[in-house]
């Protein structure tokens, strides 16, 4: 028996060091962690267990069979973190580059299936050069066979990547179909196509960071959701993402013990709308002073500051803040905002987070730009997210609730469960100025003084319609809230909804209008 422990040993030995001292030495030379340093990083301490340690590649041209290191480039297996188990695979960059063979892909596809039946979460830590070009075709089979698992996992059970490596090519396209994606500043980057191909085929001198760096992709496209300076802050940040997060679709998020004879008003609350309607002001603020221990875990910080999203604890129940943020672009909802909401929004109904939202909108931002490039349809993913979503949905309105994005804003019509507004709501169709402009556009024009008359107007509407007390008679908003209760307010509205049904009609797949 001594000599096949032995035997195990050795194997063991040769997959544990990849691919040798050198290579492992060049990646911390370049700030970089090994696939393996990265998953103790990630995961409780002593928790992992590997599998498939000693699949070999069975590739034979161009002299790959020369060298097959067992684990072929990828470590896989299952952890825990925070005491609830994961599955999760860590590319190996010292063995081929991280590159994607059929075996490779394999052992990804393996996880993935028992993540699915064992309802929990996947996590890909990816570092690679991409498709093995040295199997052509098989490894690209392994990519699409990763994808189909990717889309059948979707809403089954969260799915995270974190690059920190390259992703290129259509590797990027595994990660775009999980649910989340961090990036690490100056080490990962993400494109379909390299500078190279860029300055051949646009002309365009770009350099890996500028072109698809983790700031790039966290600021310009949106592409990566959390961008963190180093590995470790990352992995650290993987784990509190998923300390918001259910096992899978059925599982309750995660519950911390909270006493109810805690909740106090916050005085300080009554004071933050600022006495000018038009000024703004930052609507974190109010989310700080909802969320139990000031604790908000943004997503997408980076990405359309016009709106606000991300997860935190409110009475102890996991929640899904939504939020106009006034200091940005006066809240407007444009194109990246809607489908930046409407996406987490999406995330949130599909793994029963219930939502929490603060509206504060002057309306859809006008414009050629937004128009010729689709608001109409963009703006429509939000109002679709909004409407299908059937957890808990919960409405805070602070001041403004103007026009269609009133109603997109998780008005009472769209099923919102409680609609809150404070004393500093305006609920119309559009603000006094244009409205006042609009309808009494003669009386103005002809009247002795206009400017006099178009200020009248004004008051006129201010009083009737810029106001909560007309959308409260019709009962659209179920509370006119003082602004210091709003956290005790929400806290009850959760208890009492935390065992809410609530269905759509029986169909295939709605067509979220894309
Ligand atoms: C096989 C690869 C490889 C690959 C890297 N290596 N990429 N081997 N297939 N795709 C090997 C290198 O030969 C080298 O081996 C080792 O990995 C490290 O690579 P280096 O080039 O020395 O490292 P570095 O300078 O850091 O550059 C990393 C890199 C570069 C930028 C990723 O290697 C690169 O451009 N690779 C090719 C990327 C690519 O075009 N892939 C295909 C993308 S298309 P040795 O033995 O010398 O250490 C794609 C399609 C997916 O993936 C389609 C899905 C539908």
């Amino acid at each position: 028996m001594k000599d096949k422990f032995e035997k195990l040993e050795q194997i063991k030995k040769l997959a544990i060091l990849g691919g040798g001292l050198d290579k492992i030495k060049a990646q911390h030379d370049k700030g970089k962690l090994t696939a393996r340093e990265r998953i103790e990083l990630l995961v409780d301490s002593g928790s992992f267990e590997e599998t498939d340690m000693f699949v070999k590649h069975r590739a034979k041209d161009f002299g790959i069979d020369k060298i097959n290191i067992p684990g072929d480039g990828v470590v896989t297996g299952f952890a825990r973190i925070g005491g609830r188990p994961v599955a999760l695979f860590s590319q190996d960059f010292t063995v081929f580059g991280g590159s994607l063979s059929e075996t490779h892909a394999q052992k990804i596809v393996k996880i993935m299936k028992t993540a699915m039946k064992a309802g929990i979460p996947v996590i890909g830590l990816n570092d690679s050069g991409g498709a093995r070009i040295q199997e052509g075709v098989s490894s690209l089979g392994g990519y699409a066979d990763i994808f189909l698992l990717n889309t059948l996992a979707s809403g089954v059970i969260p799915q995270i990547s974190v690059i920190m490596g390259p992703c290129a090519g259509g590797a990027v396209y595994s990660p775009a179909i999980t649910d989340f994606i961090f990036m690490v500043r100056n080490t990962s980057y993400m494109f379909v196509t390299g500078p190279n191909v860029v300055k051949t085929v646009t002309h365009e001198n770009v350099t890996f960071e500028e072109l698809g760096g983790a700031d790039t992709h966290a600021v310009k496209s949106g592409v990566a959701h959390f961008v963190y300076d180093n590995e470790v802050e990352t992995l650290q940040n993987v784990r509190k993402l998923l300390s918001f997060l259910p096992l899978n679709y059925l599982d309750r998020p995660p519950k911390s013990d909270f006493d109810f004879n805690t909740v106090s008003d916050d005085q300080s609350l009554d004071d933050i709308i600022p006495d000018s309607s038009n000024k703004p002001y930052d609507m974190k603020e109010i989310i700080l002073r909802v969320v139990d221990d000031k604790d908000f875990f943004e997503v997408h910080k980076n990405y359309a500051g016009n709106i606000i999203v991300g997860f935190g604890r409110i009475g102890g129940k996991s929640v899904g803040i939504i939020a106009n943020q006034p200091e940005v672009l006066a809240g407007v909802l444009d194109i990246n905002a809607s489908v930046k909401a409407a996406r987490f929004v999406r995330f949130c109904d599909a793994f029963g987070i219930p939502l929490v939202v603060f509206v504060d909108v002057p309306g859809f931002l006008p414009g050629t730009d937004q128009e010729w490039n689709g608001i109409i349809r963009h703006g429509a993913k939000l109002l679709y997210a909004f409407s299908e979503a059937t957890v808990p949905k919960i409405t805070v309105i602070t001041r403004k609730a103007y026009g269609g994005a009133y109603d997109v804003m998780n008005s009472k019509h769209i099923r919102g469960d409680f609609n809150f507004a404070w004393p500093s709501a305006e609920i119309a169709v559009m603000g006094p100025k244009g409205a006042v402009e609009i309808i009494f556009k003669k009386e103005i024009e002809n009247a002795e003084n206009p400017e006099d008359e178009l200020n009248s107007k004004l008051q006129e509407y201010i009083e009737k319609f810029a106001n909560p007390f007309v959308t409260a008679e019709r009962g659209f908003v179920d509370d006119i809230i003082y602004p210091r209760e709003t956290r005790k307010r929400i806290i009850n509205a959760l208890d009492l909804l935390s065992e809410k049904v609530d269905t759509n009609p029986k169909k295939k797949h709605g067509n979220i209008p894309l």
